[in-house]
């Protein structure tokens, strides 16, 4: 997609539709007000006779009309104009990019005026529009056997208005957006594929390709082999019940003059989640293809970071293996040394991603990180807490935390700061060992986070807890990409925007 700002002149613009918003009522924004003076009037008639009343998500294609140079326009509807905000902005968009993809145009101007200056400035609009434009047109990957329907035609989008001195900032913008798009389209075809296509192999040799595809870039792969020498026994108390081979995938992504200490992210890879001897019940196990989505989420950024030539250093750590039960399988009560040299009681296998995480964590202290943040499905409790529009974050430092709420709002990714208090490390005492790896049923987000919090002491570490926000079940079932955005704007903010 060829992205590029307009700033005046939308009557003489050469493109082959103008996207125009209307409010509540069919009450012309100031874009198609400026318009339908060029139009004669026509717009206006048309929404004063109640022939587009401006819904929220709805559109209507006007062609051939007299006074401007573009031979079609579309009308997007922004909602009722007093609650017009950016979730209204975001939806008319959608509509439009939706609306052009069952057409033949290939270029089209988006004229839909931003909310205001203070929740969109010229950086942010050109992002959030190249952003939807993507990510409207994501197509699921699936393995459906008939004729694939036909991409979207458009290929070229011009965004404004723009005043002259923001055209940089916007532009920008919308080289971000552009790469957010594709990053969560990498997550979300990654996730979306079933556990016996995407294999911890597989999660490897698509890290490898990234490599390939960018000399900043470089992957090393640890086979069981590697991971007995680093002495992970958590994650390998996970993998020993599954007869496909687990992977701990390092991405290293080097940044033109970046600091030199590195942000680590690290991903839950379970490819898929039985939960072992622990087994989970049968209605919608099938969902637990979605357990690689954090790692899918590390490969998606350091995608991103690449494509952008952020300057920083980031670090992708991956531990990546099936969560199967079996006569090789971990049991409950099990006791296992993790790679920190701490043992860990095993009361419940289904806890595995808290296991798999604390030995890739440890793993991330030889980089001496600027920052850490985990991503995970982690826990239903979390889903219980936060529902499917936020996801959880928690953190043993509160700016790190709060750097990621922020994140998190400017990308309409959003995430929630839990707190992270020492009574939920309680929860988790054992008999046996040094902790157990479950803490009870209440608070179960917090104290899965306090047991990853075991592993990180000296460390500046953020854990997002993603189970609720990162695939959709039911009916729509599929990949969200999230916490992509999220993810991404936090790295463009560390590395200055
Ligand atoms: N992968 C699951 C968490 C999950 C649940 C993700 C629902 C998405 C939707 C995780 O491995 C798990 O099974 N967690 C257990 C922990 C419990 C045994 C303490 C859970 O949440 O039930
Ligand atoms: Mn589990
Ligand atoms: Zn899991």
């Amino acid at each position: 997609m060829q992205f590029d700002v307009w700033t005046k002149g939308l009557a003489t613009l050469e493109t082959e539709c103008i996207v125009l918003g209307i409010f509540d009522e069919g009450e012309l924004s100031d874009e198609a007000g400026t318009l339908d003076a060029a139009l004669d009037g026509k717009l206006g008639k048309l929404t004063g006779r109640g022939d587009f009343p401006g819904r929220s998500g709805e559109t209507l294609l006007l062609a051939d009309l007299e006074g401007i140079k573009a031979p079609r326009v579309l009308l997007t509807g922004l909602g009722a104009k007093k609650s017009f905000n950016r979730k209204a902005f975001r939806k008319s968009i959608a509509a439009a990019v939706t609306a052009l993809g069952r057409t033949r145009i290939a270029s089209a101007a988006f004229a839909v005026s931003r909310p205001s200056f203070t929740e969109l400035d010229d950086y942010y609009f050109g992002r959030v529009v190249a952003e939807i434009v993507g990510q409207t047109q994501y197509r699921v990957n699936d393995l459906k056997t008939a004729k694939k329907p036909k991409p979207s035609a458009l290929t070229s989008v011009l965004a404004g208005p723009v005043r002259g001195s923001g055209a940089t900032a916007a532009r920008r913008g919308l080289t971000h957006g552009d790469a957010i798009a594709a990053a969560a389209k990498v997550q979300r075809d990654l996730a979306n594929l079933p556990a016996n296509h995407c294999t911890p192999s597989y999660l490897a040799d698509r890290a490898r390709a990234l490599a390939k595809s960018h000399a900043s870039v470089k992957v090393t792969v640890l086979d069981e082999a590697g991971i007995r020498k680093e002495k992970m026994g958590c994650f390998l108390a996970v993998t020993q019940g599954s007869a496909e081979p687990p992977r701990f995938i390092v991405i290293e992504y080097k940044g033109p003059k970046a600091p030199k200490a590195p942000v680590v992210l690290v991903g839950k890879g379970i490819t898929f989640d039985t939960g072992g001897i622990s087994l989970k019940d049968p209605p919608s196990m099938d969902e637990m293809k979605y357990d690689m989505s954090g790692s899918a989420a590390v490969v998606a950024s350091l995608t991103l970071a690449a494509e952008l030539r952020l300057p920083l250093n980031v670090v992708g750590l991956i531990a990546a293996c099936e969560n199967m039960p079996g006569s090789k399988a971990i049991k409950p009560g099990d006791i296992v040394t993790s790679a920190s040299g701490q043992t860990v009681e095993i009361l419940n296998t289904d806890a595995e991603g808290r296991l798999v995480l604390c030995d890739a964590l440890h793993y991330a202290r030889r980089y001496e990180p600027a920052a850490i943040v985990d991503v995970a499905t982690l826990t239903g409790a979390c889903v219980v807490a936060l529902g499917s529009h936020h996801a959880g974050c928690m953190s043993n430092d509160d700016a790190l935390a709060r750097e990621l709420v922020d994140a998190g709002q400017r990308s309409d990714d959003r995430c929630w700061h839990l707190p992270l208090t020492e009574e939920y490390g309680e929860q988790l005492k054992s008999n046996f060992a040094d902790f157990a790896n479950i803490g009870g049923r209440e608070g179960g987000a917090i104290t899965a986070a306090a047991f990853l919090g075991k592993f990180t002491k000296g460390l500046k570490w953020a854990h997002l807890d993603v189970a609720g926000t990162a695939y959709i079940g039911g009916a729509n079932k599929g990949s969200t990409g999230r916490p992509t955005p999220l993810l991404a704007d936090f790295l463009i903010h560390r590395a200055g925007r």
